[in-house]
């Protein structure tokens, strides 16, 4: 799947994910390079999800993980193995670097929580040192990027009252 390429920002060789029994990635390789964007097609089971929390550094402690998942850090340029990071050290590139959108918008808000704010809380997590209001006028200028109107009133409506889109 995909070519190896050197040098290319994401760059998996030979990903493998196993849950007990069940081989969900067996052997995966590609490379992604800066700019482009690629797409995963496969039917339901086949492990994109897995391969996608993998990225991530997120899968349950009950998955085993082996292969390569080289990534060229933002800052210097230098590469490093997404699999042998520390929980901590990957806590510093996920959601600086790398990010993910999770399926179903309707189930990953919290619904008791003012949709501004997960969207600030968020911010607060990934950004060292932002006060709350920097946070929410971060939060506020991501939901004007997406286009949502009047999003500095909308900030404090909860998750329902926005469409599912
Ligand atoms: N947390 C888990 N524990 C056990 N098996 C899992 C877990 N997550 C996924 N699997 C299994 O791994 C395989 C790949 O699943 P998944 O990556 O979710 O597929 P896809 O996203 O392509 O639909 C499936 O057989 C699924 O049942
Ligand atoms: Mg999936």
């Amino acid at each position: 799947m995909g070519d190896v390429r050197k040098g290319a920002l994401l760059d998996i060789r030979d990903l493998r994910v196993r849950f007990g029994a069940v081989e969900a990635v067996r052997g995966v390789s590609l490379g992604v390079d800066e700019g482009e964007v690629l797409g995963l097609v496969g039917e339901s089971g086949s492990g994109k999800s897995a391969m996608a929390l993998a990225i991530m550094g997120l899968l349950p402690p009950t998955a085993e993980v082996a292969g390569k998942m080289l990534w060229r850090r933002a800052a210097g340029g230098t590469e490093v193995d997404l699999l042998r990071q520390t929980p901590e050290q990957m806590r510093q590139i996920r959601g600086r670097e790398i990010a993910i959108i999770f399926q179903e918008p309707m189930t990953a808000l919290n619904p008791v929580m003012t949709e501004g704010r997960q969207v600030a809380e968020c911010a607060e997590a990934h950004a060292m040192r932002l006060t709350g209001r920097e946070a929410k006028r971060k939060a506020i200028a991501a939901m004007e990027e997406v286009s949502i109107p009047n999003a500095a009133e909308r900030y404090g409506d909860n998750p329902h009252q926005f469409s599912g889109g």
